[in-house]
């Protein structure tokens, strides 16, 4: 119930909201609405309270505008160019129709995705105004099998972004996930197109749940948002800013030194998994193993229940 009263104070941020219409809408007594505004209020949620009017939240409702993220970024490349949409299906699948024609460094970003894309076939859920949902189109002359190592500068990128900007305890899941107190907030899917020998383009899609109030019941219980962890609104702009920022400084030291050595640092330090045992999964089977750390080149190393030391490149991992 508690997630309901919330999620009508955000859709009325405007205007007060009377004890009466929570109660009829949820069809509760007055006094179950003013005992859950009391917790929300005790979880760090600002609500005004007016005799005769009712309940306000007290927050600022904020806009992806590509003005506010473009006249506050200072990369060199990266974000110069800025594609905006109110609505689109994904602004990865976008991305691959304009990549050849537009400069390296491109943004796409959406404030919906109808239809997001996650990694191994699945749906990305991209409610609007709750997240950021955005691809960057890259044209790194790097063969394709070092694609994945542009994946964990994201990584990198987005979870220290998080950490500075909302003080939360981000860890990179490998191979790209962040997760906050065990559950999923953000996802990376990286695109690549090209030959043998060279990448014509590669598209990092990545998928921040930020403002997010709830879930799809199938989602409830691995995924989660900034604002349930941290208990308060984020500024989407101020974190795109932050992380497009961190991630052109990491691609740069990659691209022009072929240095990867803060990325993995950060990989490592705030990994969700070196040191744990989990399974680990590869197209139909499933096998136990810990996790002892990850390589120079970005592969998961475990150790397998037999004692067998494994590197692994792709698939999944639980916990
Ligand atoms: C995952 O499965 O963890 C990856 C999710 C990636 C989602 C992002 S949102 C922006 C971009 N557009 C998409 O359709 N997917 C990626």
């Amino acid at each position: 119930m508690k997630d309901k009263i919330l999620k009508e104070l955000y859709e009325h941020q405007e205007n007060h909201i009377s004890g009466e219409y929570l109660r009829k809408k949820l069809n509760v007594s007055r006094t179950a609405v003013w005992k859950q505004i009391q917790s929300l209020k005790e979880e760090g949620y600002v609500i005004e309270t007016m005799s005769r009017k009712g309940y306000r939240l007290l927050e600022q409702r904020d806009e992806i505008l590509p003005g506010g993220v473009k006249f506050n970024l200072n990369t060199r490349e990266i974000g110069k160019e800025i594609k905006y949409f109110d609505t689109i299906d994904s602004t990865n699948t976008y991305s691959k129709t304009i990549a050849l024609e537009v400069p390296h460094g491109t943004i796409v970003m959406s404030d919906e995705q109808v239809g997001g894309r996650g990694r191994l076939g699945r749906n990305w859920s991209s409610p609007k105004g709750e997240g950021i949902w955005m691809s960057l189109i890259l044209k790194p002359g790097i063969p394709p099998n070092e694609g994945m190592k542009v994946s964990h500068i994201a990584a990198a990128a987005v979870c220290k972004g998080i950490r500075e900007i909302t003080g939360l305890e981000a860890l990179v899941k490998w191979p790209n996930d962040i997760v906050i107190n065990g559950k999923k907030v953000c996802g990376i899917l990286t695109e690549v197109a090209g030959e043998l020998n060279e990448i014509h383009y590669l598209i990092v899609g990545i998928g921040i749940n930020v403002n997010n109030i709830d879930f799809p019941t199938e989602l409830e219980e691995k995924a989660s948002s900034l604002l349930i962890e941290g208990k308060k609104k984020y500024d989407r702009k101020e974190l795109i800013v932050k992380i497009i920022s961190i991630f052109e400084k990491f691609y740069d030291s990659f691209i022009k030194e072929g240095s990867l050595e803060e990325v993995l640092r950060l990989c490592r330090q705030y990994s969700a998994l070196i040191g744990r045992e989990v399974v680990i999964i590869k197209g139909g089977s499933q096998e136990a193993a810990k996790v002892l750390g990850m390589t120079d080149e970005g592969f998961l190393e475990v150790e397998l229940s037999d004692g067998r030391i494994e590197h692994i490149f792709s698939g999944e991992v639980s916990v």
